[in-house]
């Protein structure tokens, strides 16, 4: 483990229940914002929507109108099943990422390769070994980051849902608002990194959390998911400007790696600072929360010895927007 290699471990946190705020009522749905400022808001429960039947395309739009505007989206017992789940998800992109099953596809719970299962609980309903290589993975999903920025073809949406009871003591899932944190940064700052382009690799989060095992990727997973590139200020579906960054932000194209891990992590603290940041509790099996990746931060709570069963599972959305293919190596040169 070399110096610049900075690993951070969040402690599991428990934000009290802020009371809602504010209602606002469009045609049937039901919003409650969640981070409020003079000029963003971040994160909304959304109800009203009615899950027991297909989603129409109406307020399939009205729910993306939404989305754009709040980045983070829960939905309170839905009751879907994995294929509900899938089918709503398949009416927001025409793609679905798939699951590239590093652990074995003979270890898949699911049996759904457009779902990615990221529960702590094994085939034989037993919770992962703490001492798994599955498990070392998982804890890099406790590091501020969004989903996919390792990928060249990237996501935009993530949606997570909760199947059985949510895990003893609590469990939550932490959100950051890249767009505001953006605006927030100085003029100098805003100049200074407008036009950098930032390499992306799964393996670099996954050795942040894990250096003992992670250190040294294997190389089917390194030829699995060789690095992406993609620019470090983007603009939002809102047309505001934002900062994509994630864990997986390894270096910044022409800068070495102590500088880079330096500007990365500044940054990535300055996007998660409380002001920017809300956490979602999981209270019941069917909730979920679809958020985007391309103007948000997330981490969840870390694994730990002694929490009981979470099964949640995560469709993604591939991205179709005009960022959607990061910078290209003929960019680059
Ligand atoms: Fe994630």
């Amino acid at each position: 483990m070399s110096d610049h290699m900075h690993i951070l471990v969040y402690d599991n946190t428990c934000p009290s229940r802020a009371g809602v705020q504010q209602t606002i009522q469009e045609g049937s749905l039901s919003i409650h914002p969640i981070l409020h400022s003079e000029d963003s808001s971040f994160g909304a429960e959304v109800y009203g929507v009615d899950w027991s039947k297909p989603i129409s395309a109406y307020v399939v739009a009205q729910l993306i109108a939404l989305q754009d505007k709040y980045g983070v989206l829960i939905f309170r017992n839905t009751g879907l099943d994995n294929s509900r789940h899938i089918a709503f998800s398949q009416q927001l992109g025409d793609k679905l990422e798939v699951n590239p099953f590093f652990y074995g596809r003979e270890n898949d719970r699911l049996g759904e390769p457009l779902l990615f299962d990221v529960a702590n609980i094994e085939l034989d309903g037993s919770l992962v070994k703490m001492d798994s290589r599955r498990y070392h993975h998982s804890l890099g999903n406790a590091l501020w980051h969004t989903d996919s920025s390792y990928h060249q073809q990237r996501s935009k949406y993530s949606i997570l849902l909760s199947h059985g009871n949510p895990v003893e003591g609590g469990s939550w899932t932490h959100f950051a608002d890249t767009r505001r944190a953006y605006s927030d940064l100085s003029q100098a700052k805003k100049e200074e990194i407008e036009n950098l382009v930032v390499e992306h690799d799964l393996w670099h989060s996954r050795k942040l959390a894990s250096p003992a095992v992670f250190g040294n990727p294997l190389p089917h997973e390194l030829a699995a998911k060789p690095p992406a590139y993609h620019r470090l200020v983007q603009t939002a579906p809102d047309g505001r400007k934002t900062l994509y960054l994630a864990a997986h932000a390894k270096g910044i194209v022409g800068k070495g790696i102590e500088e880079s891990q330096q500007l990365i992590w500044e940054l990535i603290e300055h996007c998660t600072q409380s002001k920017y940041v809300f956490s979602m509790e999981w209270l019941s099996g069917g909730d979920m929360v679809w958020w985007d990746n391309r103007q948000s931060m997330h981490r969840a709570n870390p694994y730990t010895a002694t929490m009981t069963a979470r099964d949640v599972r995560r469709s993604t959305i591939l991205d179709d927007g005009p960022w959607a293919s990061g910078v290209s190596a003929a960019e680059l040169e």
